[in-house]
């Protein structure tokens, strides 16, 4: 009995208590309540106050608090697209197919796809002439090696067709160069070291090196930045660097030098540029030296002597007068003055940073300066002489296909490699944000890009566009990528239907 009584007992105390603490509990989730409530009014009334009295802003000033939603759902609008709206073929400057095709190849090297197409043949596709009697396996005849500057004291045979554009360390991160480094050493294909002169991380993978001097010269300039020939001799003294291009314009902003803020220029920046640390490294608009086409000439010859390496120029098309003054120069003063290689970059070329009316509207497109570049060689007698490598958004097989068909002797690509090492285009490159590490300095961003594992993607992407375009050609009864020609070129016209590249192209039109 008097245990059942004291049993009673405990459990009304206890309900007494739970009661007690829910009271209390729910009196301290009230005041909590209160307190946020009364500091989130306190931050809209002085975001109110904020936004009527500032003049910067318009549609804020006239609608206080609500006015800030704008900018947050345009920010958040670029994710919601990305992820969920926007179709696969419709996103700029590279679509999600494209994206997709450079990611899957990247991780297991090949793709196959199911069913059927996907792709609506938009005015401009190109469509490849397949032959009836397509070579078997093994009845393929190799090519002998491709070998550009063979009169140099260091001739080279690439032994890629494909092969990593110009971009700088300083435009990209370490681990970035890093990778990229590693994976061309892996995959046998070139790394440009764009203009900010040649990193020990350019040289991590023991690839192949081609240096660019830009028109700062960074790595090999004077004070006044004409060439420091003493500095490339020793630059060159490394057998891993293979070529050097002099850089008169890059397609994403043709005629205005770069700019690395002071803020960016570390000690190990300015030393490998041959600067100052903590100043601003500003290359100008073209180089100084080099203010005619006699005079870039003269450049050319200087380079390559102190060099030794084949020594070539690279620019994108625009007005096609001084580009013809420049090959009537070469052929008054003889087929050995000649560039060893043009690297023809494309209007709508990448950067880290370029301001828009140039990246939008300047120079032409590589669809049709690759073409024309590679009539007026021919016309001058000099196409045997120069090499040719076209870049500009030639990041897929049938891109790198064209590019062939249409002249080129070899394709690069800037963009498409760094979609290998995990960019997921988020426009970030010129705000130190990157998220995926590749175009920052933040040491916490570029943590999650680890150089070995990204090496086996860039490899793996390289070989399986060489591969997919040997495929290509082999399909049109080529032997070989480079024997693919415009009679193989077809391109899909406003009406639906093809017509063969060469009837389509008309080079009068600028001429
Ligand atoms: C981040 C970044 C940095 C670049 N830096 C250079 C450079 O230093 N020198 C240069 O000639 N081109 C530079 N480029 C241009 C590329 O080399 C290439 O010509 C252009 O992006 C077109 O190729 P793509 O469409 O494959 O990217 C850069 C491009 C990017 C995206």
């Amino acid at each position: 009995m008097n245990l059942i009584l004291a049993g009673e007992s405990t459990v009304s105390d206890t309900m007494e208590m739970l009661t007690v603490t829910a009271v209390r509990g729910l009196n301290i989730l009230g005041s909590l309540f209160l307190f946020v409530l009364g500091v989130l009014a306190a931050a809209v009334l002085i975001l109110f106050i904020i936004d009527v009295t500032q003049t910067k802003d318009t549609v804020r000033r006239n609608y206080p608090v609500l006015g800030r939603f704008r900018s947050v759902f345009s920010k958040l609008g670029e994710f919601f697209r990305q992820y969920f709206f926007a179709m696969d073929r419709e996103e700029m400057p590279f679509n999600r197919a494209q994206r997709d095709y450079i990611n899957d190849v990247s991780d297991d090297g090949h793709e196959t796809v199911p069913f059927g197409s996907t792709k609506v043949l938009s005015p401009g596709t190109p469509i490849f002439a397949n032959g009836l009697f397509p070579k078997l396996e093994g009845e393929h005849t190799p090519k002998p090696a491709f070998v550009i500057g063979p009169n140099t004291p260091n001739p080279y045979a690439p032994k890629s067709l494909f092969n990593i554009s110009a971009m700088s360390y300083g435009s990209l991160s370490k681990p970035a160069v890093e990778a990229l480094s590693l994976g061309a050493g892996m995959a046998g294909c070139w790394l440009n070291t764009g203009e900010g002169g040649v990193s020990p991380y350019h040289l991590a993978g023991q690839c192949d090196v081609v240096f660019q001097l830009g028109t700062g010269k960074f790595g090999a300039r004077k004070d006044d930045m004409t060439l420091d020939e003493g500095k490339l001799r020793d630059i060159c003294k490394n057998p891993l660097i293979k070529m050097i291009e002099l850089k008169l314009s890059q397609g994403a902003k043709p005629g205005k030098g770069g700019i690395l803020p002071a803020e960016k220029v570390t000690a190990e920046i300015a030393e490998i540029r041959g600067i100052k640390a903590g100043e601003a490294a500003i290359s100008p608009n073209r180089h100084v030296d080099a203010g005619s086409p006699a005079e870039l000439l003269d450049l050319i010859e200087k380079v390559r002597k102190a060099s030794g390496r084949p020594t070539g120029i690279k620019f994108v098309v625009g007005n096609i007068t001084p580009i013809k003054e420049l090959f009537s120069e070469i052929k008054s003063r003889g087929l050995e003055s000649a560039p060893d290689f043009i690297t023809l970059d494309s209007g709508d070329g990448g950067t880290g940073a370029a301001p828009l009316p140039l990246l939008d509207n300047m120079g032409l497109s590589i669809r049709e300066g690759l073409p024309l570049i590679d009539d007026l060689l021919r016309e001058e007698g000099l196409r045997e002489r120069i090499a040719l490598i076209a870049s500009g958004k030639l990041v897929t097989p049938e891109d790198v296909a064209w590019a062939f068909c249409v002249g080129a002797d070899f394709v690069n690509a800037a963009r498409g490699f760094m979609f290998a090492l995990g960019c997921i285009q988020a426009l970030k490159c010129d705000e130190n944000t990157c998220p995926t590490g590749i175009t920052t300095h933040n040491k916490r961003l570029q943590r999650g890009l680890d150089p070995t594992n990204k090496a086996v993607r860039v490899m793996n992407y390289c070989k399986a566009i060489q591969k997919e375009v040997d495929m290509i050609a082999h399909s049109c009864g080529a032997d070989h990528p480079r024997d693919l020609t415009r009679e193989h070129l077809l391109v899909v016209q406003a009406s639906g239907r093809s017509k063969p590249f060469s009837q389509t192209w008309d080079r009068s039109r600028y001429i």
